[in-house]
């Protein structure tokens, strides 16, 4: 088949709350665990793909610099077996987000070239499908299918391994205050960070057994329209997680000085009796759980200690579509 069309999507990325840390498969990409994410609407990527014959490679530009071709065109492969296709593919990609900075690039990217790509390829997805494709590029891409609050379901092997839309309470005006620490490449990759701690530490079975009991409190609090616990859950997880990376083999941390400063700032803010919890992805910067009601006077304060250009606020974002 020549198809030449290009289709462009857009994806944003998601936050979990509910962590997944850990590969049961690591070519399927299967989790160990299940999860639970908010997609956001300030950060996501544009994606472009165009299959086309003439091509004797495929090409790939992330921010309009020519990338090393390799983990996409793996993915592409995915596509191209499918919809039974040969042709070499373009991509060009935009990131409205740091890349590979704990800001979860990975996630958009992946959502956006699952859809751009399968298109361009002339295949009609159904969004189960199309979560499971995105899955292949990056776990965390198989949330970003979906908007709002999205649980991505472990499953046992290709078919059963996707994600899916969470009913969002009715007065949950959820928001996440991303405070941008650094926007330095981190220097062990989140496929790196979790293959490293399955591997070595010896508290993962721990992990996987109590984020387990976390997924099920936390749909239980979202039922009860409970924020606080909510937030308290999300905000456990999370330092789980990070407490399985300083009990690996070699140790790591994504942790920075800042990070700290900004936990005890939300800390001190809850004392004052702002309901407000935090959590943290595979790299230094802090994403601060609140209502919209209580965003300014914690921007307020992240600006005094931090600058205010360093304060970013998201809410809630929108499923991945083609634009
Ligand atoms: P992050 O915290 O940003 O998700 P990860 O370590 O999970 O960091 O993933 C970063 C990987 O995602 C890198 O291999 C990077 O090249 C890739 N990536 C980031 N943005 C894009 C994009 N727009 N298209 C394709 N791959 C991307
Ligand atoms: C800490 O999805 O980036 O953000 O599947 O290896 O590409 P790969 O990893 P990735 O890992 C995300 C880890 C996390 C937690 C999460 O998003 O659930
Ligand atoms: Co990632």
């Amino acid at each position: 088949m020549i198809n030449a069309t290009t289709y462009t999507a857009r994806a944003h990325t998601n936050i979990a709350l509910i962590k997944y840390w850990g590969k049961k498969d690591e070519d399927l990409i299967l989790p160990m665990n299940s999860s639970l994410s908010l997609t956001l609407d300030h950060f996501y990527t544009e994606t472009s793909v165009t299959f086309d014959e003439k091509l004797s490679d495929d090409l790939f530009f992330l921010d309009n610099q020519k990338q090393d071709v390799s983990n996409v065109s793996t993915f592409l492969d995915i596509v191209r077996k499918k919809a039974n296709i040969q042709s070499k593919a373009q991509v060009y990609s935009t990131n409205y987000v740091p890349s590979t900075a704990g800001l979860a690039s990975s996630a958009s990217a992946y959502a956006a070239l699952a859809l751009a790509a399968s298109k361009a390829a002339g295949l009609e997805l159904d969004k189960p499908s199309l979560s499971r494709l995105a899955r292949r590029g990056s776990g965390s891409a198989c949330r970003s299918i979906y908007g709002g609050l999205v649980e991505w379901q472990a499953g046992f092997d290709d078919e059963t391994s996707f994600a899916y839309p969470i009913k969002m309470p009715n007065n949950f005006e959820i928001c996440m205050i991303a405070l941008i620490i650094s926007t330095n490449h981190k220097k062990i990759s989140s496929r790196m960070g979790m293959k490293r701690v399955v591997e070595t530490s010896p508290y993962y079975s721990n992990w996987v057994e109590s984020s387990k009991k976390d997924l099920l409190a936390i749909k239980k609090a979202l039922a009860e329209n409970d924020f606080k616990t909510f937030g308290e859950i999300s905000e456990e997880n999370a330092m789980k997680m990070h407490a399985l990376n300083m009990s690996a083999h070699p140790h790591f941390s994504y942790l920075e000085p800042d990070s700290i400063k900004a936990m005890k700032i939300v800390e001190g803010l809850r004392l004052q009796g702002i309901s407000c919890y935090y959590t943290l992805d595979a790299g230094p910067n802090v994403k601060v759980i609140c209502l919209k009601k209580d965003v300014s006077s914690i921007v307020n304060i992240f600006s005094n200690s931090f600058g205010h250009e360093k304060v970013l606020v998201a809410s809630s974002g929108p499923a991945a579509h083609l634009i």
